[in-house]
């Protein structure tokens, strides 16, 4: 965990010439302006006024105001030295109400965007959805319980998508469909601890059916409508381990592996839903001819988002998959309670090349919260995410000689920013925010990462 300027444990040159370096973000978490130029209700608006679903009381009204800010964001982005930003694009800025008119000064503002970063010489990657599906969605059906659990809103997606391509697509090339889509179905529909905060298995596996195949469907539209484009799928993905050597136990890792990684990959690689776990759901699945091989549709690249590991132990009381998260004492820890375990990574890059055989793999979110402060010398000394930085990157690296396709790297944060339910106190940023004043001041952990990518560029 040092802040030291030697490069040397790091193997970079492991990295290929051309690796793409970046940060990411969503639009949620750091626009604000939630009200402004036409830009309608996302469920994360809604959502965020629950009392209760969210750490005092916070919400993205103002966020970091990168609405307004993002030329300066632009240019911290430069002094990074990064090649690529990953930016969301937010659905109700662009199709306030969800399907139907198109709002134009929402796709100017992305037009103006794209345009000042390709200007810094940074690449732009948009990710179509990165949670904030507009509320009118939602609301289609009695009681707000529409949105994911409607086929409807799969195909919604895939008309937004290709409104958006048409418009950036002669500038960007790579595209993502959706952002953890874990998040929105199991943590939104299932665990209730996400909008729109049901706890339903049923629509938890509607809204998970649907949300792979509005992937294949944007998948089809950004395609059509930007034939030079290179689309992707993020996911987020923990190693499982099981708690003991007790064969309920072994069982129970099994059952998470397949709710937490396979759920969401073995579909988009051809292999179809877990035939254990739609029997364990137990949940008709809304299938028709054709979905199978639309959700199949042919990726460019992958995007992993990689934070933890998880260990688990068989729990017959709890919900499904029956397997209860087991806290490990004496692991180090970050700030949002996540065990650190780089190896983690490096594993999951390597099950992506090898069991799923993908090509071109994106680490497109890691990164780590941890408490910090500003200092009297007015500086942001982090030297635990800087730490994690370092470790994940080495894991990169030691994937990379075994043969991982790895093209990249987008460190997650570029700003410290609106953490969902855990509000504005979760600060995973390379660049420090004082909500306050709005002021941004770099991160130590934030220097290293410039100086890592001048190094690995030297090399080059
Ligand atoms: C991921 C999300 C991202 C951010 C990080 C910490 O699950 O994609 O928006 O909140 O976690």
């Amino acid at each position: 965990m040092s802040e030291s300027t030697d490069s040397r444990p790091l193997d970079l040159e492991a990295f290929p010439p051309d690796f793409s370096w970046g940060t990411a973000t969503s639009a949620y978490q750091i626009e604000g302006a939630v009200d402004e130029d036409g830009r309608a209700p996302s469920i994360w608006d809604t959502f965020s006024r629950i009392p209760g679903a969210i750490d005092n009381g916070d919400h993205g009204d103002v966020a970091c105001d990168h609405y307004h800010r993002w030329p300066e964001d632009i240019a911290l982005m430069k002094s990074l030295g990064i090649d690529a930003y990953r930016l969301s694009v937010a659905w109700p800025r662009v199709v306030p109400g969800g399907d139907g008119p198109v709002n134009k000064a929402g796709l100017d503002f992305y037009d103006r965007l794209v345009d000042g970063l390709l200007d810094a010489g940074i690449a732009p990657s948009v990710t179509l959805y990165h949670w904030d599906l507009p509320q009118a969605l939602q609301d289609r059906v009695r009681d707000s319980r529409g949105g994911w659990t409607e086929r409807a809103t799969a195909e919604h997606l895939a008309t937004y998508a290709s409104v958006v391509a048409e418009r950036l697509g002669d500038r960007v090339t790579q595209w993502a469909t959706l952002n953890e889509p874990l998040c929105s179905g199991w943590i939104g529909h299932l665990e209730g601890r996400m909008a729109p905060g049901m706890t339903d298995i049923t629509a938890a596996v509607r809204a998970s059916y649907h949300l792979l195949l509005g992937h294949g469907l944007a998948t089809q539209a950004v395609r059509a409508a930007a034939p030079g484009a290179r689309i992707g799928l993020v996911t987020n993905h923990s190693t499982v381990e099981a708690a003991t050597t007790r064969p309920e136990d072994i069982a129970a890792a099994h059952r998470m592996d397949a709710h937490t990684n396979r759920w969401w990959l073995d579909p988009v690689y051809g292999r179809g839903f877990p035939v254990e776990m739609r029997e364990l759901y137990g949940v008709e699945l809304p299938e028709r001819p054709g979905d199978a091989e639309t959700m199949a549709a042919p990726l460019d690249w992958h995007g992993l988002n990689y934070y933890f590991p998880v260990t688990v132990a068989d729990d017959r009381t709890g919900p499904v998959p029956y397997a209860r998260e087991v806290r490990l004492p004496d692991v180090p820890r970050t700030g949002m309670d996540w065990q650190i375990d780089a190896g983690g990574l490096e594993s999951f890059l390597l099950r992506l090349t090898e069991d799923y055989g993908v090509r071109e793999i994106y680490v497109t979110e890691n990164g780590s919260a941890f408490p910090d402060t500003v200092g009297p010398d007015g500086a942001v000394h982090d030297p635990e995410r800087t730490g994690y930085l370092e470790e994940h990157l080495a894991a990169c690296a030691r994937a990379v000689r075994k043969g991982a396709p790895l093209a990249g790297y987008y460190a997650w944060s570029l700003l410290d920013n609106f953490e969902w339910a855990y509000g504005y106190d979760k600060r995973f940023g390379l660049v420090h925010v004082d909500y306050a004043t709005q002021k941004r001041t770099m991160k130590t952990s934030g220097r290293r990462y410039a100086e890592l990518i001048r190094a690995h560029r030297a090399g080059r």
